[in-house]
């Protein structure tokens, strides 16, 4: 980001239109930030793109970015109608420029970038990974700091949010993300796609003692996660079944459902140590919280809230339309920026990996790489 002069307290209310398009959701929102901080989404439109991915299993990266291409203009039309308001209403026009898929983050990019140079209003690059990071204070006040398990399709990380623009990465996983341990154990089985939410309808009748999985990392300390193991460990109980049925397919998805959630809360309440140690003077409760599309899953939640009430902490879950991928998160953080005098150039990059804690992205110079990268 460029850094103008610093605008700590802008005087009156920005608006800013945010778009989405770095997974499979196509989306547009229009945000205002009052002179005082509060929040306001003036409009909220997400197009997911399930059904086009849904016959391979799995999201393909060409599909997706042409059918974000189709409908950028088409979403932005609507949240401006939707909030009653006309481009040059708008104070600036952010976009997701990273992680996600190229080719998808460039359709949200590009028409920012258009509407910017267009109405010479300031372009917003946004971190998807910091949209998501402060999705809780669209609902309302979260104060900072806060500890915040980021858990969706693509990443899984335990993260300090400090401030805006400041975070600390205390863990995140080695191999899949938790949504992607969802996604293809429920593959395996046959439960269609997108997997976590059929997966964990099919664990409602299941029995979770039934079958031993591992608990993942069981032995090692910090903050990082690690899925592929249970993965494996599902796929050979599932090859090791004779003609699998619906009880099979209960018992199997009730039990990693169980070891995700459990491993989940696991890695959580170390985090929550770490995070006393950071800041021992601060009063309890002190804020965790939890984003992502995994977020939604009930099993899940009820074994993070049991590890937060155990360590002096409340956890805060945003509605599930502001845990998955949307928009109005970004234009969130593309107004905070704004009031910060944080804006882009023209030349912002698309970018497919990006880690919201710089620092140690610099300590790890691997980081860029295979699994172990930003996006994981
Ligand atoms: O945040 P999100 O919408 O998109 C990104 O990946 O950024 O998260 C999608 C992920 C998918 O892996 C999906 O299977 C998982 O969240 N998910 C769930 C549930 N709902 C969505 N996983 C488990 N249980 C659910 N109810
Ligand atoms: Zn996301």
């Amino acid at each position: 980001m460029q850094d103008l002069a610093p605008l700590q307290a802008p005087a009156q209310a920005l608006t800013v239109l945010g778009l989405e398009s770095s997974c499979d959701e196509s989306a547009a929102a229009i945000v205002r930030r009052h002179a005082d901080g509060r929040i306001d989404v003036l409009a909220d439109s997400v197009l997911s793109q399930d059904s086009a991915h849904a016959p391979y299993g799995g999201v393909v990266p060409e599909i997706a970015a042409r059918a974000h291409v189709e409908v950028m203009d088409v979403l932005t039309r609507k949240v401006l109608s939707d909030a009653g308001l006309i481009l040059a209403d708008m104070d600036g026009f952010a976009a997701t420029s990273g992680p996600g898929l190229v080719g998808g983050v460039m359709a949200a990019l590009m028409t920012a970038k258009g509407l910017a140079l267009g109405s010479g209003k300031p372009l917003l690059a946004i971190n998807h990974l910091e949209g998501h990071a402060l999705s809780p204070r669209l609902t309302g006040q979260v104060d900072f700091p806060y500890l915040l398990l980021l858990v969706s399709g693509g990443h899984t990380q335990l993260l300090i949010a400090r401030d805006v623009g400041d975070y600390e990465k205390l863990g995140s996983t080695l191999d899949d993300a938790a949504g992607e341990a969802f996604d293809k154990t429920a593959k395996i089985m046959g439960l269609g796609f997108p997997g976590g939410p059929a997966l964990e309808r099919m664990a409602k009748t299941g029995d979770a003692a039934r079958f031993d999985l591992p608990l993942p990392l069981a032995r090692r300390g910090g903050c990082d996660f690690s899925f592929a193991g249970l993965k494996t460990a599902a796929r050979q109980i599932w090859d090791g079944l004779e003609n699998p049925d619906d009880r099979d397919r209960a018992d199997l998805s009730a039990s990693v459902q169980a070891m995700i959630a459990r491993s989940l809360a696991d890695r959580s309440a170390r985090a929550m140590v770490a995070f006393r140690e950071r800041f021992p003077d601060d009063a309890a409760p002190l804020s965790f919280v939890v984003a992502g599309g995994v977020a939604a899953n009930s099993a899940v939640r009820d074994a993070l809230n049991h590890a937060a009430m155990e360590n002096g902490f409340q956890l805060i879950a945003p509605p599930s339309k502001w845990c998955t991928d949307n928009a109005a998160m970004i234009a969130l953080a593309g107004v905070e920026h704004l009031a910060r005098g944080e804006t882009a150039g023209l030349d912002a990059p698309a970018r497919a990996r990006w880690p919201l804690d710089a620092a140690s992205a610099k300590l790890n110079p691997t980081i860029g790489s295979g699994r172990k990268g930003p996006k994981a």
